[in-house]
């Protein structure tokens, strides 16, 4: 007799199938991105990123609140600053646009978990994630001006900072400076395997914050490594990192694996700007079913290890779940 086995047994059936799925989306598993600026009554949709907008503080108020009545439990926070200098003023400035919009989040929904992004980029007239001295980046002068926005936005109400801008040393400078100020309960979610991506671009119009020359290979990391990620993990965690994000997410699966198997704490993966436009681009040409798709990229992230995943589909995917996914 054929000797074989039967591996459909187990595909049957709807419920046979819903009895051994080992990867399920939740809604707690999103973190809802948002792009504020000055001004009033303002929503721009950003061109490359069709359903993404930047908006003004009363706007932002009306999609937070969406987004909590879809069953949202946390957001990120990326800032459009009015004036941009070369050392990013605005991004620790008291009342800065993040500073303003964390704490009105926080005023109206005091139990959602606001992540604020920390870096300069786009607070620097040159576009980069830190100083500049001679046309290169200085790292140890960039970690104080890091360090004053983390615990600026700590002071606004941010309940989770994460800093993203890959100087070496960012999250023992950020923990020192939280830990000094009375924030040493704040956790510090570090970009800590952050590669210099294509799949940032479409991010780089809604949020401005394009490098004005050059740019972020000397700090974000080459796409080709593996071995590296390893060790960018491995010293953000000893410095007291409490999360650690692998970015972007699709194309790098096998990395967000890499770090959940050799790291205990929470691995976070940002699906970027580049993977939710290819999408949308798809979608609005009719070639693709968007909710299928989304869905099974979310899910894949998760498969790969991902405990959390930062997304701009997250309404959307929130709303597809409540009607069964
Ligand atoms: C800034 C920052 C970037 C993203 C998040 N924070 C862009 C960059 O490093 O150039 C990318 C997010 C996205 O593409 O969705 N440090
Ligand atoms: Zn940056």
């Amino acid at each position: 007799m054929l000797q074989f086995q039967r591996h459909r047994r187990l595909r049957q059936s709807a419920n046979m199938r819903a009895l051994v799925r080992e990867t399920y989306l939740h809604k707690e598993d999103f973190i809802y991105p948002v792009f504020v600026l000055d001004g009033e009554n303002v929503k721009n949709e950003v061109p490359s990123m069709p359903g993404v907008y930047q908006m003004s503080l009363d706007v932002l108020k009306e999609d937070i609140a969406e987004a909590v009545a879809l069953g949202i439990k946390s957001v990120i926070v990326f800032g459009l600053p009015a004036e941009k200098d070369e050392v990013g003023s605005e991004a620790f400035c008291e009342h800065g646009i993040v500073q303003k919009a964390i704490h009105q989040i926080k005023g109206a929904h005091p139990e959602l978990v606001v992540v604020a992004d920390t870096c300069l980029c786009q607070y620097t007239s040159h576009g980069h994630c830190g100083t500049i001295e001679n046309g290169i980046i200085q790292n140890d002068e960039s970690l104080t001006l890091l360090a004053k926005t983390a615990v600026s936005q700590a002071k606004a109400g941010a309940d989770i900072i994460a800093p993203s801008n890959m100087m070496d040393g960012f999250v023992s400078a950020i923990r020192g400076a939280l830990d000094e100020a009375g924030f040493s309960h704040v956790p510090v979610m570090s970009y800590a395997v952050k590669y210099s991506s294509a799949f940032y671009g479409p991010f780089r119009d809604a949020a401005k914050g394009a490098p004005q020359f050059g740019d972020r290979k000397t700090y974000q990391m080459d796409p080709a490594n593996r071995i590296e990620a390893m060790r960018e993990a491995e010293s953000d965690v000893v410095e007291g990192a409490d999360f650690l994000m692998v970015k972007p997410a699709l194309s790098y699966l096998d990395i967000i694996r890499d770090v959940k198997n050799n790291f205990s704490v929470p691995v976070v993966a940002y699906n970027v700007s580049g993977e939710y436009s290819m999408i949308k681009a798809a979608a609005q040409n009719g070639w693709i079913n968007e909710k299928d798709m989304v869905l099974e990229m979310l899910t894949s992230m998760k498969r790969a290890g991902a405990d959390l995943i930062i997304t701009y589909h997250a309404k959307d995917a929130a709303r597809w779940l409540d009607e069964g996914g």
